[in-house]
């Protein structure tokens, strides 16, 4: 997608097999892209949210194996713990760790480039994947469009689940891109985000670069618009959706769940199968929920006249607390856009569309 009319994706290397990711810290105030030489370089940038977003996670846990491939180190099995342990919930980033890993083990020719091939084929595959999610999830736009007399579609969306948080298109934001690039008439209500406000920050960004009309809500908006009829849809991203269909996702999602559910709107949850965690059933028993730092929720992040600030908004000794994600049941959940198709959020119907699980 574009930044002041340049092509950029998440996460590159470029011709001399350096890596590079845009410093989502500093966004959207400042862009700067950063080089990332080392595992500890990588497992930095994932943990300290430099780079976000379940599934730019889990390509640059896959290019941090490459990193580690070319540093002395006793075994890739620490590597890939590291990286494990740098984030918990969202399901990509264990996934394509231990993709490589069995990869490695089952071959004997040079582990850098074949960890790198690896990594750069996970790359393609999230890229794949979040276009055809833009096309599925196309048809849920048209399908308002054509039936509310080719007006505007207004979509809210939670967090960033777009271009910057996969590789490109994004995952929620990729039917919107496509519906906009169609002609769609589209306006997005887009939650600020509490804490990191990647809503604010991010997603606006996003949508501000690629001119699509959107308004920045308080996060405590959302039932309140749906109430008052002006929200046709909902499209959220996901750090892990289960074989079940409940889905973990930015803190204050199930909340929007609710509220739609109340309002008869629909909810559907954008679900690359690299999100898809087909091992457990159960979100709200299985998924490991992130604690961050609770100076996140005390402190905000913005501009002054001095450079971006963190402010204190609370007294300087209240205790606060920091999940990062919430559950949302499936029962909540309208349906699931994936690469395969768009299916109900329930086992019958995830493994219709993806059989080799079953
Ligand atoms: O804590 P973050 O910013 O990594 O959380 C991101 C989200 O919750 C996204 O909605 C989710 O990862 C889907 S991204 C396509």
């Amino acid at each position: 997608m574009k930044i002041a009319n340049t092509h950029y994706e998440g996460i590159w290397l470029d011709t001399n097999r350096k890596l590079w990711v845009i410093d989502q810290r500093l966004l959207p105030f400042e862009f700067k892209t950063l080089e990332i030489k080392t595992l500890d370089e990588a497992v930095f940038a994932i943990k300290e949210m430099i780079v976000r977003g379940a599934p730019l996670i889990g390509v640059t846990a896959a290019y941090g194996m490459y990193l580690a491939t070319l540093e002395s180190l006793d075994s890739l099995k620490i590597a890939a713990q590291k990286l494990k342990d740098s984030r918990p919930t969202a399901v990509d980033l264990a996934k394509t760790v231990d993709r490589i890993l069995q990869k490695v083990s089952a071959s004997n020719t040079s582990i850098s480039d074949l960890v790198l091939a690896e990594a750069e084929t996970i790359k393609n595959e999230t890229l794949d994947q979040c276009k055809k999610i833009g096309e599925h999830g196309l048809k849920l736009i048209e399908d308002i469009y054509n039936t509310n007399g080719h007006k505007t579609v207004n979509i809210l969306t939670h967090c960033n689940a777009g271009w910057l948080a996969t590789v490109d298109y994004g995952t929620a934001t990729s039917p919107i891109y496509l519906a906009h690039e169609k002609g769609i008439p589209i306006h997005v209500w887009v939650d600020e985000t509490r804490p990191r406000n990647q809503g604010a920050a991010l997603t606006t960004y996003e949508l501000g670069q690629e001119e699509i009309p959107h308004t920045l809500i308080a996060d405590n908006t959302g039932g309140h618009l749906m109430q008052h009829k002006l929200v046709d849809l909902i499209i959220v991203g996901t750090d892990r959706t289960t074989r079940k269909g409940d889905v973990a996702n930015k803190i204050g999602t199930y909340l929007k769940a609710l509220a739609a559910f109340d309002n008869q709107i629909p909810f559907y949850v954008a679900a690359p199968s690299s999100s898809i965690d087909f091992s457990i059933c159960n979100g709200l028993k299985e998924i490991p929920i992130e604690e961050r730092d609770e100076n996140e929720v005390k402190y905000m992040k913005g501009l002054s006249a001095e450079g971006i600030q963190e402010i204190l908004i609370c007294p300087e000794n209240t205790n606060a607390v920091n999940y990062g994600f919430d559950v949302t049941p499936a029962r909540l959940i309208s349906g699931l856009i994936t690469e395969r198709g768009i299916c109900k959020a329930n086992e019958k119907s995830i493994l219709s569309l993806f059989p080799e699980y079953a």
